[in-house]
């Protein structure tokens, strides 16, 4: 993959690849490094997630695979004809995204599921080149506010002008985007985010690329 994509070999964080490091001692079968985006670079719907989970991506190498939070997700891809598969089991499952790419803002498993600030402007490079790439008339969905402000960072806009709301649609002139809470088991389990709301953000995101 493009390096300006994605760098399986970056260690350009210290305390997410000491932390990798120390995973891996405890999990010698993870993966264990920076996860790369899944789906095709050519694809108008963009999913944009905070970071590997640590039973999840971290262990399979493909994002939202192996955990609570791409359940959810992977189903509503599904429903909404954006994969050829309700469920994404591992990196070598026959699962294709279709017009759909999944990438995360921040690509190495941080401790406590938070990166810090400094690794989310590091990891920012990144996605904004993949941004760059988006097809015009694309559509990002942003799941929760780091998502979407590190979208707004990497496109350089001011964050007052872009206020992260769960279903609020900003348009950032090469594409829109779409705000939604994440789809994480605590959003899950609590009902801040529950199926019909989380259904409503795919609806929304189809008519988007059709209009
Ligand atoms: N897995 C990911 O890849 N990203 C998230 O944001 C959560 C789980």
């Amino acid at each position: 993959m493009d390096k300006s994509l994605f760098d399986k070999d970056c260690r350009d964080c210290p305390r997410l690849s000491q932390f990798l490091d120390n995973v891996q001692a405890r999990y010698p079968d993870y993966y264990c490094r920076p996860v790369p985006p899944f789906g095709d670079l050519d694809a108008r719907f963009l999913v944009v997630g905070l970071a590997p989970g640590m039973h999840g991506a971290n262990q399979t190498g493909r994002p939202f695979t192996g955990d609570h939070a791409g359940i959810l997700l992977y189903q509503m891809l599904h429903r909404y004809g954006f994969s050829t598969q309700p469920e994404s089991l591992a990196a070598d499952d026959p699962l294709e995204l279709l017009d759909c790419r999944i990438t995360n803002a921040v690509k190495c498993l941080p401790p406590d599921n938070k990166p810090v600030g400094a690794e989310i402007n590091t990891c920012n490079q990144y996605l904004g080149n993949e941004l760059e790439r988006l097809p015009k008339g694309g559509v990002v969905l942003a799941l929760g506010g780091i998502a979407h402000r590190a979208i707004i960072k990497a496109r350089k806009g001011r964050q007052a002008d872009y206020k992260f709301a769960h279903e609020a649609v900003h348009d950032l002139g090469e594409f829109r985007l779409i705000d939604s809470y994440h789809c994480s088991r605590y959003n899950t389990n609590t009902g801040r985010l529950t199926e019909p709301m989380f259904a409503n953000v795919f609806a929304r995101v189809r008519s988007l690329l059709e209009s």
